[in-house]
């Protein structure tokens, strides 16, 4: 009978043992770190005596106990199992996002939820929550006070809101005005109100939040907007002000920050969505929930990007950015604060030369329409 390792396996430590994690849908097992070993004889369909032949200096024993009871665990498939199929389906499908994406995913499915709806609110739960910092501020750097947002600027019907959005490329060289600057940072990410989480408050956003942490924060890279000079800023949320980290901020460095996109540099700001771990993290420790960060940064995106193309502006957002270099520019530590998602705007162009073309004829013609 002929074995082969199970395609989705992660090894790693977790408080000190060895652990081998199956995926998708199995458990994690610690097992002995020689393990390793023996499963990659199997990386290909062997003969369990071929692969004691290789580990010769195993004995025999050692290796046919150990080979029954990665079969028994679900580590080595056999030929004729039905598992097999489902396995290379897995492969096949999850391709080059497997292993880091596809373990994240399928290691953090089926997890227990707490029983009660509100566990997070009950005594008990309260009880096992950290505390944690509600807002962050840079209290000694310099600041900019920002004008107060007027509730007229966002009359636009929100139709016609909805359908103007659309990832701008292309910017004019205007400057943004302050003011319009401020009344997005203060839509999008200020406060809208206060709630009582039974152990202190919260706030809520103009976008949901899993778990109202409010675990991220917005930096500001300014390159061109009326009256503030170019700079990294952290929006200051509680004080609705611009915090200066350091000076300057040119196209070529919005451009490089965000994977050599040209277009970032023609954006009149950039807004870099920092995740604060241990904000959502002491409430909820599974890890799971670090999919609710990322939900709730596509959240916050797209109220940004609605809330720019009611002010006139053009908005886009990038997933490809130079992480580390983004974090040491913002003085994120890429530990307890690291950066998410990457948000731009400025004055769209009359003309949009980098929006894709519509669809004619020929294209549906090259398209696969149903599977
Ligand atoms: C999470 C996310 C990441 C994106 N990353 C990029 C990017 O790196 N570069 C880019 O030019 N556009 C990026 N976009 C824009 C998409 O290409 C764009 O939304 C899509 O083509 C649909 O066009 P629309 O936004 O005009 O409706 C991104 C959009 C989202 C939501």
């Amino acid at each position: 009978m002929r074995l082969r390792r199970r395609h989705g396996l992660v090894c790693y430590w977790y408080d000190g043992s060895f652990v081998v994690h199956p995926y998708p849908g199995g458990d994690p097992l610690a097992l002995h770190p020689a393990v390793a070993e023996i499963l990659s004889a199997f990386s290909e369909w062997t003969d369990p005596a071929e692969a004691a032949e290789k580990l010769n200096h195993l004995s025999p024993g050692t290796v046919e106990q150990a080979v029954g009871e990665l079969r028994g665990a679900g580590l080595l498939l056999a030929a004729d199992a039905p598992e097999v199929a489902a396995d290379e389906r897995f492969e096949r499908q999850w391709s080059t996002w497997s292993p880091e994406a596809a373990f994240f995913h399928y290691a953090t499915q089926d997890v227990k939820y707490p029983e009660t709806e509100h566990e997070g609110e009950s005594a008990a739960g309260r009880e096992s929550q950290a505390p944690f910092v509600l807002f962050t501020s840079y209290p000694r750097a310099d600041r900019i006070l920002l004008p107060r947002p007027l509730s007229t600027e966002l009359r636009a019907p929100y139709e016609q809101v909805l359908l103007a959005r659309h990832t701008c490329r292309d910017y004019t060289r205007d400057p943004v005005p302050l003011p319009v600057l401020s009344t997005l940072l203060a839509t999008a990410f200020a406060p809208v109100d206060f709630i009582d989480c039974g152990r202190g408050a919260l706030f809520r956003r103009t976008s949901p939040a899993g778990g109202a942490r409010q675990e991220l924060d917005a930096y500001v890279a300014v390159r061109n907007v009326t009256g503030v000079e170019p700079g990294v800023y952290h929006y200051n949320l509680r004080e609705h002000s611009l915090e200066l980290l350091s000076e300057g901020f040119s196209s070529a460095d919005a451009t490089r920050f965000c994977a050599d996109q040209e277009w970032a540099g023609g954006a009149a700001f950039l807004v870099v969505l920092g995740l604060v771990v241990d904000r959502l993290l002491s409430k909820y420790p599974t890890p799971r929930s670090y999919r609710v960060s990322l939900l709730n940064a596509g959240h916050l995106g797209q109220t940004f990007a609605l809330t720019a193309t009611a002010l006139g502006l053009g908005p886009a957002q990038t997933g490809a950015f130079h992480d580390s270099q983004l974090a040491e520019r913002l003085g994120l530590d890429n530990i307890g604060r690291t950066p998410l998602y990457v948000l731009a705007a400025g004055h769209p162009a009359a003309e949009q030369p980098e929006a894709p073309p519509a669809a004619g004829l020929s294209t549906f013609r090259e398209t696969a329409l149903e599977g």
